[in-house]
């Protein structure tokens, strides 16, 4: 039998990507994007054999009825990835309430609530996981990006700790950490950042960055965190 995994950021560059690796590895999929347009053309991508919903993460109340209605209706569960992000990319002035509840709702207080309602599931299956997409920003202080990183430094302490909380027992607990990708995340377009790599600036592909979260998923004897970056990245920001 397929296992399952329960995914939000399904429709971003690298849920895209990462869908298409983990149904070639024969994982049966439970997708979560932001609107119904989304889960209409994720469905038509990805077929009937796979399930859709769709949620705005901004809103706490909304991840708390998604939770609710997964645990409901998706019999057995054995991992949970968190994808779904947002890049505010901002100087301390420049970043407004909204700002801030958004990124903090989105990147860090979904992953908690939906791990919470889907943990009793999860820790049904021996080799159940919740895996969470990291960030260099999570690692490395930025300037103009304090938002996104104390978000992503939250996932990251988030996640390494409940690591060590849950040695013996499941899910186990891994973060991605992963450098520039070529996908529309941030401030830059695709066009943009295709630009750069031309001076010199290097990323890596989404298919690239899914096929090695595939072989971390399917890893038995998986770290509890893995750092994926382009060349010159760690530099970039000394
Ligand atoms: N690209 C990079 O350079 C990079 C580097 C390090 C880490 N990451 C991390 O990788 C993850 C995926 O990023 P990506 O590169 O694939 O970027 P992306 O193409 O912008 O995808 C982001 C995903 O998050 C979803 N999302 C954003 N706001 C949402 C909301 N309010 N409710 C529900 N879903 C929402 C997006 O849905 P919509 O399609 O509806 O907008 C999309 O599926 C993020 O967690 C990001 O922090 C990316």
């Amino acid at each position: 039998m397929k296992k399952t995994i329960v995914m939000t950021g399904a429709s971003g560059g690298i849920g895209i990507a990462l869908a298409k690796s983990l149904s070639e590895s024969g994982f049966r999929l439970v997708m979560v994007s932001r609107t119904a347009d989304e889960s209409k053309k994720l469905s038509s991508m990805f077929g009937s054999d796979n399930k859709y919903y769709d949620c705005d993460l901004s809103v706490v109340d909304n991840v708390k009825k998604l939770g609710e209605r997964i645990k409901n209706e998706i019999e057995n569960i054995h991992i949970l990835i968190h994808g779904a992000g947002i890049g505010v990319y901002k100087s301390f002035e420049e970043v407004s309430d909204e700002d801030w509840i958004n990124s903090f709702n989105i990147n860090i207080t979904s992953p908690f609530v939906l791990t919470s309602r889907l943990m009793e599931k999860l820790s049904r299956n021996e080799d159940s996981l919740v895996l969470n997409i990291g960030s260099g920003s999570g690692v490395i202080p930025m300037k103009n990006r304090s938002v996104y990183c104390a978000t992503k430094f939250a996932m990251r302490g988030w996640s390494l700790s409940l690591s060590k909380e849950f040695t013996n027992r499941f899910p186990g607990f891994c973060v991605v950490t992963l450098g520039s990708i070529l996908t529309e995340f941030g401030p830059l377009t695709i066009e943009d950042k295709k630009s750069l790599m031309q001076n010199g600036k290097d990323y890596l592909t989404p298919e690239f960055v899914a096929g090695k979260i595939t072989e971390i998923i399917n890893n038995p004897n998986r770290e509890e965190e893995y750092e994926i970056y382009p060349k010159g990245y760690v530099q970039s920001f000394l």
